[in-house]
């Protein structure tokens, strides 16, 4: 492709102007960082494989009529997205303790919880994405009441849909975390899914083994970080119908760590 205007480099992705007006082009990198980007690294293949995972996730949220800033896959690396005004907002949604709920409140890691939770925080990097209440959000303005709404309401709906998609292939989805942005349209804006959904910021846990398939295991030094997210890929089905470099590209990664 063209020289591109870059508009924003992240921990994972650089985003560019996209081909017309209010659309963007998300490009997934291998980087991979934790614990605010004081632990940095990669993950061969990451951007390859989240790709496609978001873009299977995001299709299939958009069946059951989540609006989200998705439109298509360009390639390996890169999807065209609708150009949003992110809220400043990090939800995660928690089905099981884990991470930093756990450690916050001593609760056992894998100790499912009595409700779905949803947690806000406020995506501010300098401050280290602090737990925020309703209240703060409100006080400051970062969302209004109407979108907190319409925030809540989406990612339970997205938290019932997933659980289900990922307990059909054998994982837990234990907690997740999601972006949303504004589009407008005139003076009047609505809501949509933005972002990415992916092993990144997902946990996800084989339902046999209790096996972390997830990020978790590059933020806890655990290894096979690479073959977790292609198993994930692969039994979404995701890897399947691949052109022929990108298989090519997957099964050496596999023979070289010596699997079939
Ligand atoms: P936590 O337990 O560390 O708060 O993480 C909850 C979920 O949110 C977990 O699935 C990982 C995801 N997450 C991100 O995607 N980005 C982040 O910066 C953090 C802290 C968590």
């Amino acid at each position: 492709m063209s020289r591109r205007r870059q508009i924003y480099e992240g921990k994972a992705k650089i985003l560019y102007e996209g081909p017309e007006p209010g659309t963007i082009i998300q490009y997934f990198k291998d980087d991979a960082t934790a614990f605010n980007a004081q632990k940095k690294g990669t993950i061969n293949g990451k951007g390859v494989i989240n790709n496609r995972i978001s873009e299977f996730v995001f299709t299939r949220l958009s069946h059951i009529g989540i609006p989200t800033h998705f439109i298509r896959r360009l390639n390996m690396r890169e999807q065209l997205v609708r150009q949003v005004e992110i809220i400043p907002l990090e939800v995660v949604v928690r089905n099981v303790a884990a991470g930093s709920l756990s450690k916050r409140l001593g609760i056992e890691e894998g100790e499912p919880l009595p409700h779905t939770l949803i947690e806000y925080y406020y995506k501010d990097d300098a401050l280290g994405d602090p737990l925020i209440a309703e209240e703060h959000i409100a006080c400051f303005g970062w969302a209004s009441n109407e979108e907190m709404q319409d925030m809540s309401a989406m990612a339970i709906r997205i938290n019932d849909f997933m659980v289900g998609m990922f307990a059909a292939v054998g994982i837990r989805l234990v907690d997740f975390k999601l972006e949303f942005g504004r589009i407008w349209d005139g003076d009047y804006s609505r809501v949509i899914l933005a972002d990415e959904i992916s092993p990144d910021g997902c946990r996800l846990w084989d339902i046999a083994s209790g096996e972390k398939l997830d990020k978790d295991r590059f933020r806890r030094d655990l290894g096979g970080e690479e073959d977790a997210y292609q198993e994930v890929a692969r039994r979404l089905g995701v890897l399947q119908e691949d052109g022929p470099s990108e298989v090519a590209d997957i099964n050496l990664h596999r023979k070289l760590r010596g699997k079939k």
